[in-house]
């Protein structure tokens, strides 16, 4: 596939999320306007796409789920508002979901191009799927993206939601698909006086010291 070799501008995590101001579904919407809750911000390539609409449908059930631990939804796609709520009237229509969190129509791909959703090589004029986790101070906490053709899965959103606010609350790690109420990692010990305390420690179950968990 031909495409011109262009940078693209990437967010990074632990870094503030760009700025926007954007058109959506229900009014205009910055990011200011999510301060003091979690936002999920996910792109997707088109709207009436089979694959999008798959996704759209399962952040729709799980809307509540991420509305329990403070997080709001937002979509985005180089797409018009009219042509975002034809096909959240069609998607009520055929598959009996509504579609309650706004989708930003980001024609200019302002946006999109702030986020690094645009990837050339995927298509000079569509969003990749992005999936960007921000927190109640508008950093940027995780980024994930996707190619058009692998639908994401959202319970895997919602974890990773649910394992940065452990992360962030204890100071501690979350191991390969962690659970609320799994054990967590504790960080790497700073010494070895450290070390040797934890593993006489009743506070942590270590393997090594290096390998530390304890229940939070
Ligand atoms: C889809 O969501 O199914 C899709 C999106 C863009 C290109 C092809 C398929």
């Amino acid at each position: 596939m031909e495409h011109t070799e262009t940078a693209v501008q990437m967010p990074r995590i632990n870094e503030r999320a760009p700025e926007f101001e954007a058109p959506t579904t229900q009014g205009v919407k910055k990011l200011s306007d999510y301060e003091g809750k979690w936002l999920v911000l996910f792109s997707h390539p088109a709207d009436f796409t089979p694959v999008c609409t798959t996704e759209f449908t399962a952040f729709a059930k799980h809307q509540p789920d991420f509305e329990a631990i403070n997080c709001e939804l937002l979509g985005l796609s180089i797409d018009s508002v009219h042509s975002h709520v034809a096909w959240v009237r069609n998607i009520k229509e055929n598959f009996g979901v509504e579609i309650n969190f706004p989708i930003i129509a980001d024609l200019s791909m302002q946006v999109a191009r702030s986020f690094g959703m645009i990837h050339p090589g995927e298509s000079d004029t569509s969003a990749v799927r992005a999936t960007f986790i921000i927190d109640p101070q508008g950093v940027l906490r995780a980024m994930v993206y996707y190619p058009k053709s692998s639908g994401r899965s959202i319970p895997e959103i919602l974890r990773t939601v649910k394992a940065l606010q452990t992360s962030m609350e204890h100071g501690v790690a979350t191991p390969e698909g962690w659970q609320p109420g799994d054990k967590v990692i504790v960080p790497p010990a700073e010494s070895a006086e450290e070390a040797e305390r934890r593993m006489n420690s009743d506070e942590f179950e270590c393997v090594d010291w290096y390998f530390c968990q304890k229940n939070v």
